[in-house]
Formats: C-alpha cells, structure tokens, sequence
C-alpha cells in the first residue's frame, strides 16, 4: 500500500493482547490440513476457479465437493471501482500469494490493495464476519477535528444505508462531503454482496466504531473486515464512474416499476421467507427421542437453568446437544418459532450455534452444535487440567469471548445482552476455541425485556454488576462488567466467589486485584501456572488491567466491548486508569453474600435483603433464575 504516512494495526483477533503487527493477512490458525489430502487438493482447485468466474461485479463464491471435512469454501471480492482484468490478476495473485502466508491453515483470508480472499473449512457464503480486522490510517490529521469528525460521520451514516440497499450482486457505495477548512472528505463503502441488507449495515457500523479508538480526526481511514470495508481520504481514490457502469450492468433501469405485489390478505409478524425458514429449522421430536436415546440419563450433559441438557447423535452421525426446556413460559408456539429464528440467525465461531428446535404438546426442544470439551470453568478452576491451560491458550480464550461478545452487542438488527455470562456458559471445542452459551434464552424468554429495568434479576452471583444486582438495570455494560470478572478469573485461576489472596486468606477477588494493582504488584494475584510459563507477563498485566476497567462501578466508566477488542489487540492504545472497582463484600466465612459493601440506603437495603434470600436458595454454581 502507498506512502509513509501509512500506518498498518492489525487486529488479530486470535492472538488477544498481543502486539499489532503490520500484516494484512490472517490465517486464524484454526487446524492445518495435510497436504496431498482431499481437503488440500479440493481448496487448490477451488482458489484457482475463483480468478476467470469474476464477472463485473466483482464477486465470486464458491464451495468445493464432498462433505466435511473435505469440502472447502472460499470468496473474493474485489472494489467494485476497479476494472475487471484487474480484479482477476489482484485475486489470481492472491489465491498464490495467500496459500503462501498461510501454509496448510485450513482458513485464512488476505486483504489486498484491490480485492479480498477469504477461505475456510466452514461455509463463508452469506454468513457475516465483522472481525478479524485490519486498520489502515494516515498518520496526518484533517484539519478542524471536531467538525471533521461530524462531517464524517454524515458522510458515513449516508453511504452505509446506500450500500446495503444494494443488491444481491454488489453492496457499494461512495460519495463526498464538504468538510471544514475546504476539505471534501470521500468516501466509499462496500459489503460483501452476498450479505443480508441488515448483516452489511451491522458489518459497516463495527466497522466505524473502531475509528475512534484507532484514528481519531486522521485524514484518511482504511478498516478492512472480512465482509465489508470502509476507507475515507481527503482526496477522490475511486473511480466512480466505474461504480455507477458496475451498478447499470447489475440493475439497468427500468422503464416502469414492476407492479407492487398484492397485500398479504393477514397481517402476519414474519415473510413467507421467515417462515418457510422457521420450518426447516423444526425438528421432529421422535427422532430427537431416538438422538438421545430418549432422553437418558446417561446421556445427561448437565442442567442449567432454563432445562436439562442431553448429549445426542443424529443418524446422519451429527452430534447434538438439546435442551430439553423444564417449563412453560408463558409464550405462543409463533412466538417461540419467531425467536428461535431470530436466536439462530446470529451465526458466530464463538457462539454456540443453535441449529433448530422441536415443539410439539408442551414439550419446547432447543438443538444446539455439540461442543466437545464441555465448559471453561471445568478446566481453569480444575488443580489439574488448569496445568494444561497456558498463556497462550486462555489468551486465545479471552480473545474470543470477547470476539464473541462484541457480536451479541453490536449486532446491528437486535443488540443481545448476554446477562449471564460466566465461566460454566463458555464452552470450549475440540481445539479449546471458546464459545459462549445460553445467549438467546433471556431473548427467548423475556423478549420484552431484552434492555432496560427488569424485576427479575436472572444472573449469576459475582458477575453482576452493581446496578443490575441492585437496580436489575441492564445494558451492554453489565455484560462488559461480567466479561471483566471472567477475564480476571481465567488469569488468576480461581473463582471470584472462592478467591484467596496472595496470603492464602480469603478476600474478594476484585478489591485484591485492585489492591495489588494500585500497589504494583498486579503479578502477584497471576495463577502460578502462568507465572512458571513462558506467557508474556506483559501481556497478563494488560489483561488485569483491561479487567480492572471491565468491572468499575460507574457503568459508563466502563468500555465498550468494541474498545476492548482494540485494546486486547493494540499495545500501541493507551489504557485509561482504572478507579476502585465495584466490590462485593464476602463475609467472613468465606460463603458469598450478595450485599455490596457501600452506597445501600434504607431503600435499597430492602431489595438487598429480598436478594440475599434468593442468592440463599443456590450454590454460587447455579444459575439464578427467579420464578
Ligand atoms: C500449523 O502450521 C503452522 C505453520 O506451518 C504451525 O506454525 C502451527 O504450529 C501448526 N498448527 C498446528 C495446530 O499444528
Ligand atoms: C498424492 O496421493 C496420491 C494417492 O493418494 C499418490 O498417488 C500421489 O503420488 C501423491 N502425490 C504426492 C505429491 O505425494
Ligand atoms: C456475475 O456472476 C454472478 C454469479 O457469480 C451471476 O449471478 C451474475 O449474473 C453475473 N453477472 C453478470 C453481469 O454477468
Ligand atoms: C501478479 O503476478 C505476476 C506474476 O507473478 C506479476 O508479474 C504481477 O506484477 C503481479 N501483479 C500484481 C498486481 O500483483
Ligand atoms: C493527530 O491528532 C492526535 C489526537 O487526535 C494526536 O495525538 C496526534 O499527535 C496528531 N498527529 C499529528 C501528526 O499531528
Ligand atoms: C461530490 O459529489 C457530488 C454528488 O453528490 C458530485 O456531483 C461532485 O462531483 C463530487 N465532487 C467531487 C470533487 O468529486
Ligand atoms: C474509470 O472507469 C471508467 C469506466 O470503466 C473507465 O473508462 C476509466 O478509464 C476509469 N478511470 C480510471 C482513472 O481508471
Ligand atoms: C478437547 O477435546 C479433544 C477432542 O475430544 C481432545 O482430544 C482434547 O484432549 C481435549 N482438550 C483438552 C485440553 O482436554
Ligand atoms: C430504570 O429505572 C431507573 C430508576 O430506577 C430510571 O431512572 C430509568 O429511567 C429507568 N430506565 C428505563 C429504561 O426504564
């Protein structure tokens, strides 16, 4: 890419905390593939078709034959203002160019000047992915920042809607601002055509909302994510003569609008489309019956607290993991379906996928992706599998959570907040990839309260944050609360509502971490395993760091979980000070009392008490789910 003035920061979302490296690749490490195997021989032929199938639309998805494991998906889209011989030599290039980054990595993706390759072992095609990303930015300012940045962001908001009402071929747009001081700012945004209008509208806003976190007032921002790009400049870079060319082949006008289509004789929530879905997505509960060996003990993954989970096995051979819901709650059959849809819409690698249900009488089926190496907690907080847990790996497990987080919340068709995130609803697969569980169930069941107030407080004693545990006041923010408790415990290795201090004596987790913070000794409260590894301590401190500012009082204190994301992955982004957390008071015993220890007035201590008497009734394993 051109001058000096460039500045690469890669966000490699895998490798969380670590330093930001001037690559303008990934190859996510996720499994390596032999060479001279199917998968191997199948991803060649498929990278090369990808070059002489571009049209002028410049995109091109493809899969490869077979089943898993052997079969490989791959897409290339190239900016649509390039002429098409250079699209196909900036693909052609790239395909070599990338198996030669990435040697054996059964995914990798390559952003170029002119185009974008990606491919996986998993199905890419409509499948949105807002991470990992690269970010490009001149190191110049533009002049009269604030204004500048309002411009922008007009600039922006405007392009965005225009893209995504693009069509099923190309999702463009690019136009120009007039800024202050005489500046005109241009810009241009892409999707990846084969995205739902909603996936490239969300795709495009996490994508600007990293530029005030790495760029602020630059005058030129490049963020390349897998499916969609932004770039801003002070100076016209596309060719929008190209464009609008590109956009008549796709869609000539029309010489007189097609006829509307007749109204829907009953209003009906969802489209034929959403329905027809919902229908492939239902289960027949007799062979879920036969899956699971009807619902055998043996077969008996745990209980959570919306129902009993059960191992199955589908007669394809699929595994699946069903939860078999344990009540009624309170909603229509039209209802559940619409929300399950909605709930498996949100496709992410670090979420456990959920792939249907059953209903049928009052018996309501949930049938997840089963998830092989069962949940974080069993490990971290286990004397000794936590020996197999190394830097590097719960480096990678915070790193996705939080990948996986920043999904649920900034989703752009409906904002999830988790409110139960905790280390027993992260589960781990076969390559110890987190992924975070339960996420649809306060959606599922509480749709009507999916943000605000709430009087059921549904969460998990030590993850709440002060104003959900006090007020049942939720937002993103208490999830990032949660997220901060999580981070602390997967680094010092024991369980908040357990936690003993350096001395060995027993002292609540965050005040401890604080204190050693404030004093310099933040590697004191560091696992021991970690502290005899060869991990970078800088790294842990970062993440106890970045953990202190997940969990102080103040919610707005807190971070978003797309600065977090940036932070975990640029050392290159100053770190706020943190202030004393919010604490939780243990009692003496060392058995968890849910009372915070400051600011109870006489109206709160009321619901205070109400909630110790529940908090009474579970272990701290359990789930809280009032009824
Ligand atoms: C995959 O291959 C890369 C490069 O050849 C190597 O660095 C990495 O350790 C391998 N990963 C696994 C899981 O074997
Ligand atoms: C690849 O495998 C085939 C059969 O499995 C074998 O005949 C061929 O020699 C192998 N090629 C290489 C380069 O190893
Ligand atoms: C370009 O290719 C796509 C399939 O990749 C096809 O749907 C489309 O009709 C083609 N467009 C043109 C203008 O050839
Ligand atoms: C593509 O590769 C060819 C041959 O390796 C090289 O001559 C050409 O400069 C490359 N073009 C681009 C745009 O990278
Ligand atoms: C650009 O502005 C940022 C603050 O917004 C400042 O930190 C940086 O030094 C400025 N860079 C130049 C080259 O003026
Ligand atoms: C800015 O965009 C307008 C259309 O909105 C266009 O007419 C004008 O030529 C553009 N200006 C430049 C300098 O490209
Ligand atoms: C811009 O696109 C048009 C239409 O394809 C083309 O004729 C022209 O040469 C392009 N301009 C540049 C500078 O590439
Ligand atoms: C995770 O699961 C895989 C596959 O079942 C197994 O081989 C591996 O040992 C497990 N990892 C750990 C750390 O237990
Ligand atoms: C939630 O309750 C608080 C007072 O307890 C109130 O100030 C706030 O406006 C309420 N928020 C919503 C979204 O209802």
């Amino acid at each position: 890419m051109n001058s000096q003035n460039w500045v690469w920061l890669t966000l490699i979302l895998t490798r969380v905390c670590a330093l930001a490296t001037a690559q303008n690749y990934n190859c996510f490490n996720n499994g390596n593939y032999t060479s001279n195997t199917t998968y191997s021989n199948n991803l060649n032929t498929l990278l090369s078709s990808l070059s002489p199938n571009l049209n002028d639309t410049g995109f091109y998805s493809a899969s490869s034959s077979g089943g898993q494991p052997d079969r490989a998906y791959a897409t290339a889209v190239c900016r649509t203002d390039i002429q098409l011989d250079t699209c196909r030599t900036c693909v052609q290039n790239g395909t070599v160019e990338l198996l030669g980054l990435c040697p054996y990595q059964k995914q990798a993706i390559l952003w170029r000047e002119f185009c974008t390759i990606r491919y996986s072992d998993e199905p890419v095609f409509g499948i949105r992915a807002d991470s990992p990303a690269v970010l490009l930015r001149n190191t110049m300012n533009a002049s009269g920042a604030a204004q500048f940045k309002e411009d922008l962001r007009t600039l922006i908001d405007d392009l965005r809607s225009q893209a995504a009402s693009g069509g099923s071929l190309v999702k463009v747009a690019a136009g120009n601002i007039s800024g202050p001081d005489f500046q005109t700012i241009f810009g241009m945004l892409q999707c990846s055509p084969d995205l739902s209008a909603d996936d490239c509208d969300g795709c495009l806003i996490s994508a600007a909302q990293y530029i005030p976190g790495c760029c602020d007032g630059s005058r030129g921002v490049r963020i390349l994510a897998p499916s969609c790009n932004l770039r801003y400049e002070i100076s016209p870079y596309y060719n929008i003569t190209r464009i609008r060319q590109v956009q008549q082949i796709v869609s000539p006008p029309v010489a007189a609008p097609p006829p509307p289509p007749p109204p829907p004789s009953t209003p009906s929530p969802t489209t034929d489309d959403d329905m027809s879905t919902a229908e492939s997505l239902q289960y027949d509960l007799g062979r879920i019956r036969v899956a699971t060996d009807d619902f055998s003990d043996a077969n008996k993954l745990g209980e959570g607290g919306f129902g009993i989970v059960y191992k199955g096995k589908l007669q394809n051979g699929q595994e699946i993991a069903v939860k078999r819901l344990s009540r009624n709650s309170g909603q229509g059959d039209v209802e559940f379906k619409n929300e399950v849809l909605l709930v498996a819409k949100l496709q992410h690698r670090n979420l456990v996928r959920l792939l249907g249900f059953s209903i049928e009488g009052t018996e309501r089926l949930l049938v997840y992706e089963f998830v092989r190496n069962a949940s974080l907690d069993l490990f971290i907080f286990d004397p000794t599998r936590r020996t197999s847990m190394d830097w590097d790996r719960r480096y990678k497990i915070i790193g996705g959570i939080a990948k996986g987080l920043l999904y649920l919340h900034e989703d752009s068709r409906f904002r999830i907040i988790h409110r139960d995130l905790k280390a027993s609803n992260i589960l781990l697969d076969g390559d110890m990839n987190p992924k975070i569980a339960d996420f649809g169930m306060a959606r599922l069941f509480r749709p009507e309260e999916s943000e605000g107030n709430t009087s059921r407080i549904a969460g998990t004693y030590g993850y709440m944050a002060p104003e959900y545990a006090m007020h049942g006041q939720f937002s993103v923010k208490s999830d990032v609360f949660s997220f901060g408790v999580l981070v602390l415990e997967i680094i010092t290795g024991q369980k908040n509502t357990a936690f003993r201090n350096e001395d060995n004596n027993v002292e609540d987790m965050l005040s401890c971490v604080w204190r050693n913070w404030r004093e310099g000794r933040s590697i004191n409260v560091v696992d021991p395993v970690l502290r005899s590894g060869s991990g970078s301590v800088r790294d842990m401190l970062r993440c106890i760091h970045i953990g202190l500012l997940c969990v102080q009082e103040n919610a707005v204190d807190r971070p978003t979980m797309a600065s977090i994301v940036l932070m975990l992955h640029s050392l290159s982004i100053t770190l706020q000070m943190p202030s004393e957390p919010a604490f939780f008071m243990s009692s003496r015993s060392g058995q968890e009392t849910p009372l915070l220890h400051h600011k109870v007035d006489s109206s709160e201590s009321e619901l205070t008490r109400s909630l110790e008497a529940k908090f009474g009734q579970y272990s701290s394993e359990s789930d809280l789910y009032p009824r």
